[in-house]
C-alpha cells in the first residue's frame, strides 16, 4: 500500500485554506493509503511561542484532525515531539544539505525578511520537514502550494544519500489540489490566506462562529465589474471565492459561473457564505466533543506508539550508512 504523510503546525486557529489545501486530500487519501499525520509542533518553534498556547493548539490541530474527517484507528495521527526520531533525522539530513539549497527556501526569505532576528531552526527548518517525510519512507505528501518548494528539497536530499550511501530513502511526490492549492486572503488577493495574520477579517478559521464566517465572506474584497467568472490575473479576489465555493459545492468553476451568470456578486456571496457555514458545523460539532471528552489523548498516545515503530527501522539503516557506531 502506498504511505502518505503530512503535517500542520500548531500556531494559531486553523483556516479554511488549511482544509481546502491540505486537509481534504487527508481526509480522502485515508481510504486508499498507511496515513501519517502530524502535528509539527517543533517547527512552530521556530518562531517565539507561547509555552502554554503551543500546547493548546498542538491539542486543537489534533482534535480538527480527526473532526475534519480522519479516523484515527485508519491512520497513524501523532505530535512530532513524542517521536523523537524526527529530531535525530533531521540532524543527519542537515548533515547532507547545503547553505545555499536552504537560502534559497522562498518560505526562508518571507519569514525572515526584515526580522532583526532569526532562529538556526527557522533556516534549517526545511531538513526538518524532509525528516518527517523520509522517515516513513513516504510516496506522497499531500500539501498546498506554499510547500511544494520543501518536498522537492526532501527530493533532492533523498536522491543524494541514495547516490551517496545506496539506495535507502523512497523519494516522495508533493499532491498538490488542482483548485484550492492556494487559497487567497480575503482582505487582499495578493496574499496568500494566513492564520498567522494580524488582520482577523482575512481569514476564516475553522472555529469561526457562522455569523462571523458570514459577515467575512459578505465582506471581502471583490473585483471592479459585476461578473463571477474566474480569472485570477484580472479577477483574483472572485477567482479565490470562485475556488472556495467550487470545492465546497463540487460543482466545476465553469459551472459555478454558469449559475450565477448576469446576477452581480451579491448572490454569489450569500450562498458561498451558507456553504462555508455548512460546512463548518460538523467539523466545530465533532471538534466541541472531542476537546472537551478526554479522549485525544488516548488517540494520541497510541499514535506516538505505532509511529515510533514505524519510523525506528529508517533511521536505524541510515545511522548504519553514515558509519555511527551501534550501541551497545
Ligand atoms: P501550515 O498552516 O503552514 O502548517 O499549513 C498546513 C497545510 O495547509 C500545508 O499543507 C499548507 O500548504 C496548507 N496551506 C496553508 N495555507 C494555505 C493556503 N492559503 N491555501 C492553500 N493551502 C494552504
Ligand atoms: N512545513 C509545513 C507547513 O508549514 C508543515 C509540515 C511539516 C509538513 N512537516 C511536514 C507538511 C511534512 C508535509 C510533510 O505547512
Amino acid at each position: 500500500m502506498k504511505k502518505v504523510f503530512s503535517g500542520v503546525q500548531p500556531s494559531g486557529t486553523l483556516t479554511i485554506a488549511n482544509y481546502l489545501g491540505a486537509m481534504r486530500q487527508f481526509v480522502a487519501l485515508q481510504h486508499e493509503a498507511e496515513c501519517y499525520f502530524c502535528v509539527v509542533d517543533l517547527h512552530a518553534l521556530t518562531v517565539p511561542q507561547d509555552p502554554a498556547a503551543l500546547r493548546r493548539q498542538t491539542l486543537d490541530v489534533a482534535a480538527l484532525y480527526v473532526a475534519v474527517g480522519l479516523d484515527p484507528k485508519k491512520v497513524t495521527l501523532f505530535v512530532q515531539s513524542h517521536v523523537p526520531a524526527h529530531s535525530e533525522l533531521a540532524w543527519l539530513l542537515q548533515c547532507q544539505s547545503y547553505f545555499g539549497e536552504l537560502r534559497r527556501m522562498t518560505q526562508f526569505k518571507e519569514k525572515s525578511q526584515g526580522q532583526e532576528s532569526v532562529s538556526t531552526g527557522l533556516f534549517t527548518y526545511p531538513t526538518l520537514m524532509a525528516a518527517d517525510i523520509l522517515l516513513y519512507q513516504t510516496d506522497e505528501v499531500p500539501v498546498g502550494e506554499d510547500q511544494k518548494q520543501h518536498v522537492e528539497l526532501t527530493r533532492d536530499i533523498a536522491q543524494r544519500f541514495n547516490h551517496r550511501y545506496s539506495e535507502t530513502f523512497r523519494v516522495p511526490e508533493p499532491v498538490i489540489p488542482e483548485v484550492g492549492a492556494r487559497i487567497m486572503s480575503l482582505d487582499d488577493p495578493t496574499k496568500k490566506m494566513s492564520k498567522s495574520s494580524t488582520v482577523a477579517g482575512s481569514y476564516i478559521s475553522l472555529l469561526d462562529e457562522p455569523n462571523t464566517a458570514r459577515k467575512k465572506i459578505m465582506r471581502a474584497v471583490t473585483d471592479s465589474g459585476s461578473e463571477v467568472r474566474h480569472d485570477p490575473e484580472t479577477k483574483p479576489a472572485v477567482s479565490n471565492l470562485m475556488e472556495m465555493y467550487s470545492i465546497l459545492s463540487n460543482l466545476s468553476l465553469e459551472a459555478v459561473r454558469a449559475r450565477y451568470e448576469g446576477q452581480g456578486y451579491g448572490p454569489f456571496k450569500k450562498d458561498l457564505a451558507e456553504l462555508v457555514v455548512t460546512a463548518l458545523e460538523p467539523i466545530q460539532k465533532r471538534y466541541s466533543e472531542l476537546r472537551t471528552s478526554g479522549e485525544l489523548e488516548a488517540i494520541l498516545a497510541d499514535g506516538a506508539a505505532r509511529a515510533r515503530t514505524a519510523a525506528a527501522p529508517t533511521l536505524r539503516i541510515v545511522q548504519e550508512r553514515l558509519g555511527l557506531q551501534p550501541a551497545r
